[in-house]
């Protein structure tokens, strides 16, 4: 069986981290040989972009930080693909698009359009086109509340900031056909299912 490249996107407290072992186990009973990773990395890229969470860096300089940790990234989930493994990403390109689109639009004002535009651009070179992209969508009111058990939230983690992204993200699903958008706002059993049918869909075999 050829093998896919699968990407799980949303934003923060979507669930998708907690859903990528059920995804990967359900498809690996189906015979589907499966390698999961994710992203920021845990290589020194990953590193250096976990580190500038916590610094005032210029908004591009963080966009291109998540480029460089992408670009290494591809050509490990290439190799992978090569040998005839399925990859299950918890995230990859369209969350800098969704992210750094929202940030820049903070920042600097102007369109979300046109730094979608712009982002999707830049990535083309570094990137591989996921066959199929899961798209986590849920309202940040509901996302938060399943975060608020954490001790810290994020840079990134705030009401404003999330329905932005949100925003983004939905624009993207929008205009590519890769993309399924699944409704997280129900229980886990559910999203589930909704997900294990898209996926069925795409392999074309009952999971
Ligand atoms: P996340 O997967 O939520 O990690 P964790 O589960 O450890 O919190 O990713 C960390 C944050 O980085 C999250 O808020 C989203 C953000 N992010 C971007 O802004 N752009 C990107 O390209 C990626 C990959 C993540």
């Amino acid at each position: 069986m050829k093998s896919s490249f699968i990407t799980l996107e949303g934003i923060d407290g979507c669930g998708k981290s907690s859903l990528i072992r059920p995804i990967a186990s359900r498809l690996t009973d189906a015979g589907i040989a499966v390698e999961t990773t994710a992203e920021p990395t845990k290589t020194w890229l990953g590193d250096a972009v976990r580190r500038s969470y916590g610094e005032e860096v210029n908004p591009y300089t963080e966009a291109f930080l998540f480029l460089a940790d992408r670009a290494t990234h591809s050509d490990w989930i290439r190799n992978r693909m090569e040998e005839g493994k399925t990859v299950i990403s918890d995230r990859y390109s369209d969350s800098t698009v969704a992210y750094q689109a929202a940030l820049l639009q903070q920042r600097l004002g102007g369109k979300s359009a046109d730094y979608i535009n712009y982002l999707q651009e830049i990535a083309k070179p570094v990137i591989i086109t996921p066959d199929i992209t899961l798209l986590l969508d849920v309202d940040p009111e509901i996302s938060l509340k399943r975060l608020g058990g954490r001790s810290e939230l994020e840079k990134f983690e705030n009401l404003d900031n999330l329905r932005l992204v949100r925003k983004n993200y939905l624009e993207i699903a929008n205009k590519s056909k890769h993309i399924r958008v699944i409704d997280a706002s129900k229980d886990i059993a559910e999203v589930k299912e909704q997900i294990f049918a898209a996926l069925g869909r795409h392999f074309d075999m009952e999971l």
